[in-house]
């Protein structure tokens, strides 16, 4: 059971696979876009753990030959350090230009080794098989790759498109809960944006995702990959729509930044929260319909998503609200937030579910009361 979409870019497309099982055929299904059979996989200690073993076994059946570099689990290995040693090890590989690396886990590994990629003797080709919810759905399609510098996530990298992603939604099974409702926000994200017939199939569908069910997750996966694709297609280099798929993000950000970028709140759990906020902005504004925020807020309630700060009871929350935010402070995280363009933040904004759209015309004082708001 699997099922392709092809990410259109000119002569930067690729195929991302999504099915259940797929990893164990990995070895036949890459060997055709390398140049020899010879590769390096990049991946973390938890997948090594995990999931590494059956692609040894994937590589080996077809013959491909393969080191393995395993780094540190966690966001602190999108760093100059790591990229440093990376890049080391590769050149004492002998890795030469026409080969393809493997980065195989979550976001880190894919944000890191495709910025290592698009450097290694001015851009080598690698291969994504993205292994947590998130980087199914997000960070494995479009291009985006990078590292964090002590002042910033995200602020050094390049796009360089991976030649194939293959995404198996078995490997799943041994990600945490926690990690896949957090990457479960960002698949919701893309049915508030513009496709609400996607959010009402996740309002009788989500718990199933939750929960292992392959055929739904299959098509969560598909749906959330094709709709990135569509928007990373009209605008590969984020001039334009692209910044819709910030939904939720210039708040959730303001949020990761005062918890240090820790597992204290994870990325998507912040997304989530500041999905509710950018609903209850676009309401506060007359935009949105207060009903369409409502169901919003339930749906991740019922899922046990995240949705304010200070929900006593969520100990994600709990840990947000001892770290002393103020609204005044989140209020200046947004005016440092890296998607401005002339010292303007632009919000991403809902006239309902379904209906997103980008505005510069929000005033400060209505973000400070929205997170006020979220914090009382
Ligand atoms: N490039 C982009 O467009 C883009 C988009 C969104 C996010 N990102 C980046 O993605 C990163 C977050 O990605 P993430 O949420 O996947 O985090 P991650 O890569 O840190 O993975 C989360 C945790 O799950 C573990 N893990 C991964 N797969 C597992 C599996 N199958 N079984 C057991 N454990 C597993 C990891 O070791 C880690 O501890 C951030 O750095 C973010 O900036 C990039
Ligand atoms: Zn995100």
């Amino acid at each position: 059971m699997s099922q392709k979409i092809t990410v259109a870019l000119n002569e930067h497309s690729y195929d991302i696979q999504v099915g259940d099982g797929l990893l164990d055929q990995a070895g036949q299904l890459i060997a055709p876009l390398l140049n020899r059979p010879r590769t390096v996989v990049i991946s973390d200690e938890n997948v090594a753990r995990h999931q590494l073993p059956r692609l040894e076994a994937a590589l080996n059946s077809a013959a491909i030959a393969f080191d393995v570099i395993i780094l540190p689990a966690g966001e602190g290995s999108k760093s100059f350090g790591h990229l440093e040693s990376l890049l080391d090890q590769l050149l004492a590989l002998h890795l030469e230009r026409q080969d393809t690396i493997i980065a195989f886990g979550g976001g880190v590994i894919g944000d890191l080794v495709g910025f290592a990629a698009s450097i290694y003797q001015r851009g080598i080709g690698f291969i994504q098989i993205p292994t947590t919810l998130l980087s199914q759905v997000d960070s494995s399609v479009g291009g985006k790759t990078g590292i964090n510098t002590p002042r910033g996530k995200n602020l050094v990298g390049s796009f360089h498109q991976p030649k194939f992603v293959l995404s198996d939604v078995s490997t799943l099974d041994s990600l945490p809960r926690r990690q896949l409702l957090a990457g479960y926000a960002e698949v919701v994200k893309y049915g508030l944006i513009d496709d609400a017939t996607f959010f009402h199939w996740l309002e009788d569908h989500g718990a199933e995702i939750i929960a292992g069910d392959r055929v739904a997750q299959i098509r969560a996966i598909l749906t959330s990959c094709a709709a990135k694709a569509r928007v990373v297609a009209q605008d590969e280099k984020e001039r334009g729509a692209r910044a819709l798929l910030n939904l939720g993000h210039t708040f959730g950000h303001a949020l990761e930044a005062e918890c240090g970028y820790s597992d204290r709140l994870l990325h998507g759990e912040a997304v989530a929260i500041g999905t509710v906020m950018a609903f209850d902005l676009s309401v506060r504004m007359g935009l949105c319909p207060a009903e369409d925020a409502a169901r919003v807020r339930r749906h991740f309630d019922r899922l046990s998503l995240p949705t304010r700060i200070s929900n006593v009871n969520h100990p994600v929350s709990q840990a947000i609200s001892q770290a002393g935010m103020t609204a005044a402070r989140l209020l200046d995280h947004t005016r440092h937030d890296k998607k401005r363009a002339q010292g303007k933040v632009t919000f991403v904004l809902l006239s309902g579910i379904g209906q997103a759209f980008l505005s510069n015309a929000v005033s400060p004082d209505d973000i400070k009361d929205i997170f006020q708001t979220a914090l009382d």
